[in-house]
């Protein structure tokens, strides 16, 4: 049991006065690569963290479903007959994920009670919310034996989080934090959905996540323009090319070529996610090389896009990411997840972690008067049961 398994054990006893049937761990995710590309039907390269959401649930014999947010301190109950959307955002993506469950066809037989919370931090780009809710289904199905299959929980996820959280997500989140592998990155097609484990267990380096406090609420930010702007571009392109489906099926060659037919924010959006698309495939020949320096430098073109091309950077992402730039011990840093703040991505060498940390903790508070909170994290399983 870690402390935060027992937290959420014993939040539950408390407050339902009995010991839960089961404990779930269900762990945020970091990107390696491959930013914005999972609702282009790209492929994105993301694994499973150490920092997980943890779920304490029983079942009752009627048909209410109650609901503790053990970190928020935070009550919602709700009939498993009439779900509707809370006010409570917390609590939309646990209902969320039931009423999902139900529109697929699965049997809800009876009403639960769970207790959840964890050390994912909020707003930082880990996707504390696809953990919630890979975490939500996966103990549903459990609890009462509906033997979801992995990939259909991630899609009910997915479907959670676009009509109880209103943003238009990819798959990647969920995808990672349901089918995660220790010591191993994801390819995963989001065309297909196929996907291939990549060893990434380098002695020498660890990943380190410099979350700078700057708080995103992608459901409000520009997540969903993002999402449009690519579909203006495919809209434009499939008049030259009507086979195209997504901007997968586009090579970045093709969008510069037509450079003059798209808006100029259109033009920068599709530069990017065609290019990100074939960074991610280079990437993973690196990988397989164990070219772990060549790898890092398509982290940094990465940000570069991100930041200049797709701008869903900030002026704090992109000072952790120069800080960079002079220190031998990275090898490659960039914004992580959806953007508009949360954290970065380091690959940074193992004997100079501490170094690093506290550098970077110094420069982030001289420059912005700001505490940056710094995560050196291991890759974890994917959703699992406890006990
Ligand atoms: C968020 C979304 C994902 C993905 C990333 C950007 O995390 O939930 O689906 O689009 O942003 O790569």
């Amino acid at each position: 049991m870690t402390i935060y398994s027992q937290k959420i054990t014993d939040a539950f006893q408390t407050v339902f006065s009995k010991i839960p049937s089961f404990i779930v761990r269900a762990p945020g995710r970091i990107n390696l690569i491959g930013e914005h590309t999972d609702y282009n039907e790209g492929f994105v390269l993301p694994a499973a963290i150490d920092k997980a959401i943890y779920f304490a649930i029983s079942p009752r014999t009627d048909r209410i479903g109650k609901l503790y947010a053990v970190d928020l301190n935070d009550s919602y109950e709700f009939s498993v007959d009439a779900i509707q959307k809370s006010s409570k955002s917390w609590a939309n993506y646990l209902i969320g994920v039931t009423s999902e469950l139900r529109t697929a066809g699965y049997v809800i037989p009876n009403g639960f009670e769970v207790a959840f919370g964890g050390d994912v931090p909020n707003g930082a780009g880990l996707s504390s919310s696809a953990a919630v809710e890979s975490g939500m289904g996966f103990a549903l199905s459990e609890l009462f034996g509906l033997k979801v299959p992995r990939l259909e929980l991630a899609l009910t996820a997915q479907r959670a989080e676009h009509h109880f959280a209103g943003l238009q997500c990819g798959i990647m989140d969920m995808f990672a934090s349901i089918h995660g592998k220790a010591h191993s990155v994801i390819r995963l097609d989001c065309r297909d959905l196929s996907y291939e484990y990549f060893p990434f267990n380098f002695v020498n380096y660890q990943l380190v996540l410099c979350n700078s406090g700057v708080k995103h609420t992608l459901a409000d930010s520009a997540y969903n323009t993002r999402r449009q702007e690519c579909e203006a571009g495919v809209a434009i392109l499939k008049q030259f090319y009507p086979h195209i489906h997504s901007l997968r099926d586009v090579s970045l060659a093709q969008v510069e070529a037509h450079r003059t037919d798209f808006f100029e924010n259109v033009y920068r959006r599709c530069r990017y996610v065609t290019g990100e698309i074939e960074r991610v495939v280079a990437a993973c020949e690196d990988l397989k090389r164990d070219d772990l320096e060549a790898f890092g430098k398509k982290m940094y073109e990465t940000h570069e896009g991100l930041s200049k091309d797709y701008e869903v950077s900030c002026v704090e992402l992109d000072f952790l990411v120069e800080q960079t730039f002079d220190k031998e011990e990275v090898l490659g840093a960039r914004l992580m997840g959806g953007g508009f703040g949360g954290c970065t991505i380091n690959i940074v060498k193992t004997e100079k972690v501490t170094d690093f940390i506290q550098q970077m903790i110094v420069s982030y508070q001289h420059h912005f008067n700001r505490k940056l909170v710094c995560h050196v994290v291991k890759i974890t399983e994917g959703v699992e049961k406890l006990n």
